[in-house]
């Protein structure tokens, strides 16, 4: 299962790369707005960084970039989408699952330009997208357990439909807020999980962990070693 980053912080992206390795990004208005950075400027540096990293080209290190979401027909969304995608090879379109997305998602594959269909909350809504030949789609899972509903069905459900059609869309697991998710995505065989940086920090973390360092330093230092 990849592992992308979602955030538009670039000192995040730098640190996830460095560190535990991630293989992506995902961006998304909210996400730019919270850089407190101009939209253009956030792209700048996400293109700026895989030049530097050595890894330009979606296959290489996808970064979704979300298109602006007041556009409401397919024409202005794909010219969107073009202008976006002409800025850097590892980006990817990031498109809403409305029938004018889709749509447009279908219009730029087809053109080569690579896109994420996104805001997807049910299986019946990941077919269209996954047909038409999406790289990626995302289905959130944390908005809908925030609301209380489980996702596990939802995410199996979404993976067997890509299995029984052999479809090569990637199922992005998006909005991942615990470890409890990043292993019911793993379980239900989702592709790839995304997360800001603290989630998979948090999931990183267990009480054990610490307790049977604190009893194995104990008793190295009752230990004599030599
Ligand atoms: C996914 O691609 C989205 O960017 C993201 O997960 C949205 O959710 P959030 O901003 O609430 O985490």
């Amino acid at each position: 299962m990849k592992y992308f980053l979602d955030s538009a912080k670039i000192d995040e992206v730098r640190e996830a790369y460095d560190t535990f390795g991630i293989d992506g990004v995902t961006t998304n208005p909210n996400h730019i707005k919270l850089s407190g950075k101009p939209f253009k400027e956030v792209l700048q540096q996400f293109a700026d960084f895989v030049k530097e990293k050595g890894i330009e080209g979606y296959e290489k290190f996808p970064i979704s970039v979300e298109i602006n979401p007041h556009l409401d027909n397919a024409d202005d969304m794909v010219a969107m989408g073009k202008e976006i995608a002409g800025m850097c090879p590892n980006f990817v379109i990031k498109i809403p699952c409305t029938l004018a997305g889709v749509t447009a998602a279908r219009r730029l594959e087809q053109d080569g330009i690579r896109t994420n269909v996104t805001l997807i909350f049910s299986p019946s809504q990941s077919i269209l997208p996954m047909k038409n030949n999406s790289l990626f789609i995302s289905p959130f899972i944390g908005w809908k357990e925030n609301s209380g509903e489980d996702c596990v069905q939802y995410i199996e459900d979404i993976c067997t439909i890509r299995d029984n059609y052999g479809f090569d869309t990637e199922i992005i697991c998006a909005a991942v807020r615990n470890g409890k998710q990043f292993n019911d995505c793993a379980v239900s065989g989702a592709d790839i999980v995304t997360a800001g940086l603290q989630v998979y920090k948090d999931s990183m973390y267990h009480p054990f962990t610490d307790f049977g360092m604190n009893k194995f330093q104990a008793a190295w230092d009752a230990t004599v070693t030599d």
